[in-house]
């Protein structure tokens, strides 16, 4: 970075920083790797094909998610404030832009109650792992049914999820985030490793799941395919809501935001593909069928655990737990931040009481049998899934990004990015023409109204 470029920087605030560089990527990467990696890309790498699916997945990484995550940590680092202040900073109090911090604090508090929910069912499964998984196919797969549906059962496991969050978020940015980041990613790092050497060396679906992964069969890709790719790309990086406003914001002067960003991107991406040939490579070589869906990881990989035993399921569950925890922390900071900064609570009310309002929120989607009222039987779970994933989040993707393209000042953008070459001219071009145009294309699909596609209605 020039220095002339670095003197005109506003000062680091004294509300927290992450210790350093390594401090911010394995809190970042912890947001980023989640249920999305290894729940969600693996059962929809599943459903929409494999190969072809994965390649269009990592070109929208590169032109929607790269971007967008450089435009969220421009404004985070360049304002160091929560969503909410970070644009009432740049522009001016009571611009409607604040409406975009706004979105992100509400899709945080939205996002986790139901992220608990399935990250309790994780943190069960670790405990029936070590029991063991017994009966017949039927049998076990049909264990899966009755935790979701048992209300006590799954209320126990939301309950334990967003405590071990709490107790996290409370600790602050370095003794809370960044400490359990750097026990966790480390340790989620080693058990992906082993589960995959795992499925490459002692399964035979090893070469069959690289090849599902990797061989792109385009007559298998559908329109829905590249759509659920763009916006898969989303959640998994955790962009639209101002997470990595947020994350951005504990960040130190003087570290390079691109390099960080295609740190945080390639590691998120590696993990969900790893996670990928150890999933495939167990599915494949027991003769199972990779299009599952939601139920992969809680109904068919349990079945085939029978015949690895506990050494490889407790640890594949205990992943998928760590996986969680790191994210739903990142999910209970954006809005603890924003009471922080902008209301001037302490961090420890606005933990419990914020962590407490969203665990009861969660409880909607926690009962099952709870449904949304004035709908024909939709569930709150996927009322709440579907609002965020498909709506707010791209929203608030799509307006981070007309924003730092078209409004934020040239001289801060240049100052935060660190330099004013080819990369960033390829930067603002992408956030002004590409990625708003791919994001847009994605909301337009979840509001069914895109004109070549059929919505059946
Ligand atoms: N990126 C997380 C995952 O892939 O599971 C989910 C997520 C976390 C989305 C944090 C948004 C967020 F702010």
């Amino acid at each position: 970075m020039s220095d002339s470029l670095q003197m005109k920087s506003p000062p680091e605030s004294k509300r927290g920083n992450w210790t350093g560089h390594l401090g911010f990527i394995l809190a970042a990467t912890g947001s980023a790797i989640g249920l999305g990696n290894i729940w969600k890309f693996p059962y929809i790498t599943g459903v929409y094909g494999g190969g072809a699916f994965v390649l269009v997945y990592l070109i929208c990484v590169v032109i929607v998610g790269l971007p967008l995550m450089l435009a969220e940590l421009i404004v985070g680092r360049r304002t160091q404030k929560n969503p909410v202040g970070a644009f009432k900073n740049l522009h001016k109090k009571g611009s409607l832009w604040q409406g975009t911090g706004w979105l992100g604090v509400a899709s945080g508090f939205l996002i986790l109650s139901f992220y608990s929910v399935v990250a309790g069912w994780a943190l069960a499964y670790i405990f029936k792992a070590i029991a063991g998984f017994e009966g017949t196919a039927e049998q076990i797969q049909a264990e899966f049914g009755s935790l979701v549906a048992s209300t006590g059962e799954s209320i126990f496991w939301h309950s334990m999820f967003m405590l071990m969050c709490i107790g996290i978020v409370i600790g602050g940015v370095k003794r809370g985030i960044e400490r359990w980041s750097k026990i966790l990613m480390p340790s989620l790092f080693v058990i992906l490793g082993g589960l995959m050497i795992y499925g490459l060396f002692f399964t035979h679906g090893g070469m069959q799941a690289v090849e599902f992964l990797f061989k792109p069969d385009f007559s298998k890709l559908s329109a829905e395919g590249v759509l659920s790719a763009l916006g898969h790309a989303f959640f998994t990086l955790s962009l639209g809501m101002g997470a990595m406003i947020t994350y951005g914001s504990y960040m130190k002067r003087g570290s390079s935001i691109i390099r960080d960003a295609v740190a945080v991107s390639i590691l998120d991406t590696v993990v969900a593909l790893v996670a990928g040939i150890a999933i495939f490579a167990m599915v494949f070589s027991y003769g199972t069928e990779p299009a599952a869906g939601p139920g992969l990881i809680f109904q068919t990989l349990p079945v085939l655990f029978q015949q690895t035993g506990p050494w490889i399921s407790v640890p594949f569950f205990v992943l998928l737990t760590f996986a969680a925890l790191t994210s739903g922390i990142s999910l209970l900071e954006v809005v603890v931040s924003y009471f922080v900064d902008e209301r001037g609570w302490g961090r420890t009310s606005a933990t419990l009481v914020m962590g407490g309002t969203i665990y009861l929120i969660g409880l909607l989607s926690a009962v099952s049998v709870w449904k949304v009222p004035f709908t024909s039987g939709t569930g709150w779970f996927d009322f709440f899934d579907v609002l965020t994933t498909n709506y707010m989040l791209p929203i608030g993707g799509f307006l981070t990004c007309l924003f730092v393209a078209y409004v934020m000042k040239d001289a801060d953008r240049a100052d935060e990015f660190g330099s004013r070459g080819l990369l960033y001219s390829g930067l603002k071009f992408f956030l002004r023409y590409i990625t708003p145009i791919a994001v847009l294309v994605v909301i337009l699909h979840g509001l069914e109204l895109l004109p070549f596609m059929e919505y059946g209605n």
